[in-house]
């Protein structure tokens, strides 16, 4: 066995099945090519039935398996036929990687400004689909016995609390604590359930939603001193996936270059 068939090996993930939500850009797209360039089978779900389509192509050529599956994760029907698809077309379902999320066209609005419509809007893509998605993917798995692993996207928006992030960050928040009791009801079944916490991150979420000025700043504060890239977040959901994390359950990883760490650091950032 060379290095590399023995490094494939300790992760596991070779021949496994995944499906990855909102794979059509940014982080859920890097998180589907690189489960796929360790011989993972993915399916690339977003509601952009055509950005999902790009990225399976990306992974195809790159002589990787793929299918794309375009899918609303918020309406029930989409997300159980995503599951159905993902079964019948790759053989199983070992890995979710429940990603789809943000605050796209909403942008923020201030506490006291914020319209039911925009709560419940907020709340729904960002909580209620994480939980909708995670109650069919499981059944599935529990179907066929397999066992699995879920990966809950939350945010570092659900951890620190940020100005104008009040209903993302109550549904962030409410992922990590969704994560937890996900993970002690489903644990005794066979499946894990983790999160990750992408700190601010370069996709294009972020372009449509900050401003330079405020990017610049989150950078210039963060220990690490700069922003991250969607391929940061790749490392961690391998490690979920594989069987690496066999005895991690119920954890959330931020990972946001130590700015969760560093409260207070802001009005020293030019030291
Ligand atoms: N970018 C950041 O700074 C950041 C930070 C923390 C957490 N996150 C979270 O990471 C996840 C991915 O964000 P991103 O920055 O890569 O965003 P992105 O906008 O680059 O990609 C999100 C993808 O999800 C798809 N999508 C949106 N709504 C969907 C729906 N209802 N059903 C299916 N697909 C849908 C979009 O079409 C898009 O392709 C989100 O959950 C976001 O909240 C992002």
């Amino acid at each position: 066995m060379d290095r590399e068939d023995s490094e494939h090996s300790i992760l596991g993930l070779d021949g496994r099945t995944a499906l990855v939500s909102g794979a059509g850009n940014g982080i859920g797209r890097v998180c589907a090519l690189a489960l796929a360039s360790l011989g993972v089978r993915v399916a690339v779900v977003d509601i952009d039935a055509e950005a999902a389509r790009s990225v399976a192509d990306e992974i195809t050529s790159a002589g990787d398996h793929a299918i794309a599956i375009g899918a609303d994760v918020r309406q029930s029907d989409d997300a159980q036929r995503m599951v159905d698809a993902t079964v019948e077309s790759l053989g199983g379902l070992d890995i979710c990687v429940n990603n789809a999320g943000g605050m796209l066209e909403h942008k923020r609005s201030r506490f006291l400004d914020a319209t039911p419509e925009f709560i419940e809007d907020m709340l729904d893509l960002n909580l209620g689909a994480v939980f909708r998605c995670g109650q069919i993917e499981a059944r599935s798995m529990l179907e066929r016995k397999t066992g699995g692993s879920i990966i809950n996207v939350s945010s570092l928006g659900g951890i620190r609390a940020v100005r104008g992030v009040n209903a993302y960050g109550a549904a962030k928040a409410g992922v990590i604590q969704l994560t937890r009791t996900m993970a002690v009801e489903l644990g005794p079944l066979g499946i894990r359930t983790n999160a990750i916490a992408p700190g601010t991150t370069l996709t294009r979420a972020v372009d449509d939603t900050t401003a330079a000025r405020a990017l610049e700043t989150t950078a210039a504060v963060n220990p690490l001193r700069r922003l991250a890239h969607p391929e940061d977040m790749a490392g961690a959901v391998i490690f979920l996936a594989s069987d690496l994390s066999r005895y991690v359950n119920g954890q959330c990883i931020a990972i946001d270059g130590g700015f969760e760490a560093s409260v207070g650091v802001i009005a020293r950032a030019k030291t």
